[in-house]
């Protein structure tokens, strides 16, 4: 069927307006808003206490949401995991073991490395789970189990809503894992899915910042260079926002752990720098501070994402400085991830980028 802009510029501006609906749906899908628990809606063919490690596969910005997810994992379900990118997976070989749970994301389900990726973890024996937005897609045939993001069709290239969705998903089954492993109490799961419920409204909010994002970008247009900084959770979401900038607005971009400033990208700070701090008030928000003062010592440009009790407690000058909702430190990558692909989209649209479909790259990369 047709998709259209709607009253929208690009698909990809529309998509990223569509997330608090479709993320809302699949969050609809994988918990039960009544009583506040997950409820996947097929049982698993594996127990989670038989596993002993994750592996998961995936490539692009698909392969960051399973690097957040790899965070929820461990830190819900006390399960280790190791992420890949898929081309990475199918040809080192990895030592898997046999009844453990491997996890294949993919918005279009027919992806060459994620599909190779998957028929390995196959025939090792492991249990295979899809994340995927195409449920008629190859993935989602050949997956023992699948979990559909219900992002809908995504048609810009550089993915917004199908990352948002399938976070989510990732985090209903990270919270899964870890009630079934016996990590987290009743009351932890109904806190943490509480969590979840608000998202969609948090995404709103975080939507309404788009015209100081707007005006931002006219400003990050005229870099040569971007460097996105993060902790925890927030580091692979700075991975995403680099690529995010680098796909669509041609500038280049770097992600970097916040604490791994000083063993290479401070080089490079100087006044023309913008750097971008993903930093919600968490656990390790003062060790972010720490970092933003180290950029600022070399005049680099700070553009800081928080929310109210960040932007009051950094105690260093950001050139600009957007105001998340306050929310669940548990799942701000859900809610980050808006501001973080709207700068991407403005800036792209101030370059005059042919932003749904940028140079060189294809929504789905079916060759290897
Ligand atoms: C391409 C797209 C990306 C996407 C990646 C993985 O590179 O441009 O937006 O993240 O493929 O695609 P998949 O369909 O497997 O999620």
């Amino acid at each position: 069927f047709m998709v259209d802009k709607a009253n929208y510029r690009h698909f990809m501006a529309k998509e990223i307006h569509e997330q608090p609906e479709v993320v809302g749906h699949t969050l609809a899908r994988y918990v039960d808003m009544a009583s506040e628990r997950i409820s996947l809606p097929t049982e698993l063919p594996f127990d989670f206490n038989d596993v002993q490690r994750i592996s998961i596969a995936a490539c692009g910005t698909a392969s960051l949401a399973g690097f957040v997810a790899k965070y929820w994992f461990e830190r819900f379900a006390r399960l280790p995991v190791e992420v890949d990118v898929a081309s990475e997976f199918r040809y080192r070989e990895a030592p898997v073991r046999k009844g453990d749970l491997a996890i294949f994301i993919s918005q279009s389900g027919e992806t060459a490395d994620t599909l190779a990726a998957l028929r390995y973890a196959k025939a090792e024996g492991m249990h295979t789970l899809a994340v995927v937005n195409v449920p008629t897609s190859t993935i989602a045939r050949e997956s023992e189990t699948v979990m559909p993001t219900l992002a809908g069709p995504e048609i810009g290239v550089a993915s917004t809503k199908a990352f948002t969705c399938q976070l989510m998903t990732l985090a209903a089954l990270a919270v899964a894992a870890g009630k079934a492993r016996g990590v987290l109490s009743d009351a932890d799961e109904a806190k943490l899915v509480h969590g979840l419920v608000e998202i969609p409204r948090l995404m709103t909010e975080a939507l309404t910042h788009e015209h100081e994002i707007e005006k931002l970008a006219r400003d990050i247009a005229k870099s040569k260079d971007v460097l996105y900084l993060g902790r925890g959770t927030s580091y692979p979401l700075a991975l995403e926002g680099a690529l995010k900038l680098k796909e669509i607005s041609y500038i280049h971009a770097e992600g970097y752990a916040a604490g791994e400033l000083k063993h290479g990208p401070i080089a490079l700070i100087d006044e023309t720098m913008p750097v971008v701090v993903i930093a919600p008030y968490d656990k390790v928000f003062d060790k972010t501070v720490s970092n933003m003062q180290e950029v600022a010592a070399r005049g680099g440009r700070i553009i800081l994402m928080t929310d109210a009790k960040g932007a009051e407690e950094a105690t260093v000058d950001s050139m600009v400085t957007i105001v998340m909702p306050d929310m669940s430190a548990a799942f701000t990558p859900l809610v980050y991830a808006v501001p973080v692909q709207l700068l991407a989209y403005h800036t792209a649209v101030v370059m005059g980028t042919d932003v749904d479909q940028p140079r060189n790259l294809a929504k789905s990369v079916t060759v290897e």
